[in-house]
């Protein structure tokens, strides 16, 4: 079997792990990452024995890699030439600049939500829109909290139809060792409706989505609380019995000592994934709640890790590797070990 081969660009806190979670498919080749200084991500690629190889998209702290012993394979221009795909994780904004690379050797690329839309042929979701996808050259993903929010608003959609969603979003305000962030402890409002209803409308233009953003001093994992009102009434039971069959979606229950986001990233280190990342979003049986004739859940999204799936999906879809949405997000979800739980 021909491998698809894959470079990641901007080894931060996504690109480690697209890198992990590329490394896991049995049908690509990661040929390597891209960076430009000796950032502490770095730094434990070199502590570990360098297992990808690395390539710089500046040489201007060239000396500071030496004097670390840091192996470097080459420049961002040789490592493009050889990839199928690239997955662009560098800071917001920075995909934009590195996609006049992309351009000139003519190859696949896939950006994360902090570029614009404008950066990309579709904005993508691996469940909600994978066709649109299809032999594209560029795709963007949705940021995370849209990508999990997406997850469980297309599951009871397929499962009975969806027209209208209103959503709550308790975001972390940064990731774990964010030192730029400060040391807060205030809660923020954004300005209404927030970005990701309105990315959710975007690819799924036959839901009316709005929401409500507030921004909280922590860092592991947003929770999003949704009331999606169906085409006609949605029960308790008819939504849980959708969302326990998702394999990207972990039921969960307070009962059992799941009571917010902290024990679901203790229960991640206790599973022994690296890092305490989760691919799966959580949601609370214990949330849902009929309210008329819509349903309210709350889910947890392990902002490092959620998107990690879909952007796989997204290397499917460019790359042709499966027709349709069902065929790619089951590859996705039998490497990188999704859904296990559903089954024990
Ligand atoms: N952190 C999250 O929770 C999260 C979740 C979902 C999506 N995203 C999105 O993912 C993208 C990356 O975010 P992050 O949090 O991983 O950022 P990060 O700052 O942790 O990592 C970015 C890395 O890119 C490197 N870099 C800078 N310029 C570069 C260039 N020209 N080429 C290659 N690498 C370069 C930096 O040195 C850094 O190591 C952003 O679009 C962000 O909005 C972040």
């Amino acid at each position: 079997m021909k491998k698809i081969k894959v470079g990641v660009a901007g080894y931060g806190v996504i690109g480690q792990r697209l890198a992990d979670g590329v490394v896991l498919q049995e049908d690509m080749e990661l040929l390597g990452v891209i960076d430009l200084a000796p950032t502490l991500a770095i730094r434990a690629l070199k502590e570990k024995g360098m297992p990808y190889k690395l390539y710089l998209a500046s040489f201007e702290k060239e000396e500071e890699f030496k004097r670390l012993g840091i192996p470097i394979s080459g420049s961002m221009d040789d490592l493009v030439k050889e990839c199928d795909v690239i997955l662009d994780s560098s800071p917001g904004g920075i995909g934009a600049r590195n996609k006049e690379i992309y351009l000139k050797y003519n190859k696949k690329a896939i950006f994360q939500g902090g570029e614009k839309n404008s950066v990309a042929d579709v904005f993508f979701h691996g469940y909600a829109n994978y066709e649109r996808g299809l032999n594209k050259q560029f795709l963007k993903l949705t940021s995370c909290n849209t990508t999990g929010l997406i997850r469980s608003v297309d599951c009871l959609d397929k499962a009975v139809g969806i027209e209208r969603v209103a959503i709550t979003i308790i975001r972390r305000v940064a990731d774990p060792g964010d030192y730029h962030r400060g040391l807060t402890n205030a809660l923020q409002i954004d300005k209404a409706p927030s970005h990701q209803a309105l990315d959710l409308m975007t690819i799924m233009p036959h839901i009316d989505a709005t929401g409500i953003l507030v921004h909280t001093p922590i860092t592991h994992g947003h929770i999003i609380t949704v009331v999606a009102s169906g085409l006609k009434k949605i029960n308790k039971e008819q939504a849980l019995e959708a969302f326990s069959k998702h394999p990207r979606i972990r039921i969960v229950s307070i009962k059992d000592g799941f009571l917010g986001n902290a024990s679901l990233f203790r229960y991640a280190r206790d599973l022994g994934n690296p890092r305490g990342d989760m691919y799966e979003i959580a949601l609370w049986e214990d949330s849902i709640v009929e309210s008329g004739d819509s349903i309210m859940y709350a889910i947890n999204i392990p902002q490092e890790a959620v998107t990690i799936p879909e952007t796989i999906d997204g290397i499917r879809a460019v790359m042709g590797l499966q027709k349709n949405s069902a065929e790619a997000t089951s590859k996705t979800n039998k490497y990188l070990g999704l859904g296990k739980w559903i089954s024990q």
